[in-house]
């Protein structure tokens, strides 16, 4: 089976953070949106993303860094057998996990 694999940053400005890894099923044409929502559905329900509409840049509320580039995890593929790393904006304060605060 193909996989993706996600280190993503956990954690909030009290207790830390720590790069979480995460082993995810390739399906094809998911986004990195669905791969963070298939971690919540099987492993852990309470990594924090942000998002509302789930498609290509409507609301903008799923920035993320993405291998240190800020992109819309909702219209990222995830591209199978390969490793990426996901975390929170820089520049805006950080609430959990993915999510920071917007404006
Ligand atoms: S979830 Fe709305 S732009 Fe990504």
């Amino acid at each position: 089976m193909s996989t993706i694999k996600l280190s993503v940053l956990r954690g909030d400005a009290k207790q830390g953070s720590e790069l979480a890894e995460y082993e995810v099923p390739y399906m094809e044409g998911s986004s990195l949106l669905d791969c963070i929502f298939w971690i919540r559905e099987h492993i852990d329900p309470s990594l924090s993303v942000r998002y509302s509409c789930k498609s290509a840049n409507a609301c903008k509320e799923c920035m993320a860094l993405v291998d240190g580039k800020a992109g819309y995890l909702c219209s990222i593929r995830a591209k199978q057998d390969t490793s990426v790393k996901i975390e929170p904006l820089k520049g805006r304060p950080w609430l959990k996990d993915l999510t920071v605060e917007m404006e």
